[in-house]
């Protein structure tokens, strides 16, 4: 999968591109990330990519000259018909606070399509003709506000890439996520078996398949339940599952916080 970064600061993104498990992915040619410079497409003395904004009011704006020049030479899309035509279906994404909010399902969605462009706003915000006419989706990381959007470029590049095939060590590493089976991840152990007097639970130490599964849905749904009560109303829940939440329910007080 290919990702097209649009920035006006790439040195942000080698040290985390260059680490890790996104480092082994782009050395096993399994995603491929391009940093594009924004400036770079700037044809002015002073490469200007920002200006004040119209109507007065603080801050700076970021121009669409060379952010439509920069996409549309790199992405080989002309996007400036009127009224705007999608030219391709690659997506185009604004990272921005006014998004829809990134999620899993985000992620999945984005990692079926073989190359996307992620397109980092800095200063107050972007001319508004680049939202209407070049960019195809708006995506935000949370309610708060950052000062761009090259973070968000690379927590999207980062969990959009694990989700593609032999990225992670374990065929089967991302399906037990939390947020993947739309609860949050059962707890783990690793020896030693007792550490400090506090014992790994018996039944992961059972060999016991069928129990060990049983125990791990049985505290996620736990977990979920108390952590973040609100994704058991949309998670696909087993009638098993569904007697596990109503038990759960009657045994609020009994639960650890
Ligand atoms: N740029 C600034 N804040 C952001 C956010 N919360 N999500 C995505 N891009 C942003």
């Amino acid at each position: 999968m290919q990702f097209e970064v649009f920035t006006l600061l790439p040195e942000v993104f080698p040290s985390y591109l260059e680490t890790s498990i996104l480092k082994r992915a782009r050395e096993r040619g399994l995603i491929h990330v391009n940093v594009h410079n924004i400036r770079d497409y700037t044809h002015d003395k002073h490469h200007t990519t920002d200006d004040t904004p119209y109507g007065g009011g603080g801050g700076m704006v970021m121009k669409p000259e060379p952010v439509f020049e920069a996409i549309e030479s790199v992405m080989g899309t002309k996007t400036q018909q009127t009224p705007p035509e999608p030219v391709s279906n690659i997506p185009i994404i604004l990272l921005t606070p006014q998004g829809r909010v990134f999620k899993q399902s985000i992620a999945q969605e984005l990692s079926a399509h073989p190359r996307i462009a992620l397109l980092c706003g800095r200063y107050e915000g972007i001319d508004e003709r680049i939202r209407e006419h070049l960019v195809t989706d708006e995506i935000s990381i949370g309610d708060y506000v950052l000062t761009g959007g090259e973070l968000p470029a690379l927590i999207l590049i980062d969990a959009v890439a694990r989700l593609l095939p032999d990225v992670l060590g374990d065929p089967t590493g991302a399906e037990d996520d939390s947020h993947a089976m739309g609860l949050l991840e059962y707890p783990h152990y690793t020896r030693p078996p007792e550490f400090r007097g506090w014992k790994a639970p018996e039944v992961l130490l059972s060999g016991d398949h069928g129990k060990i599964d049983k125990w791990r849905r049985q505290q996620a749904l736990e977990r979920t339940f108390r952590k973040r009560p609100d994704m058991l109303e949309t998670a696909g829940l087993t009638k098993e599952d569904k007697k596990i939440v109503e038990h759960l329910k009657s045994n609020v007080k009994n639960l650890r916080p």
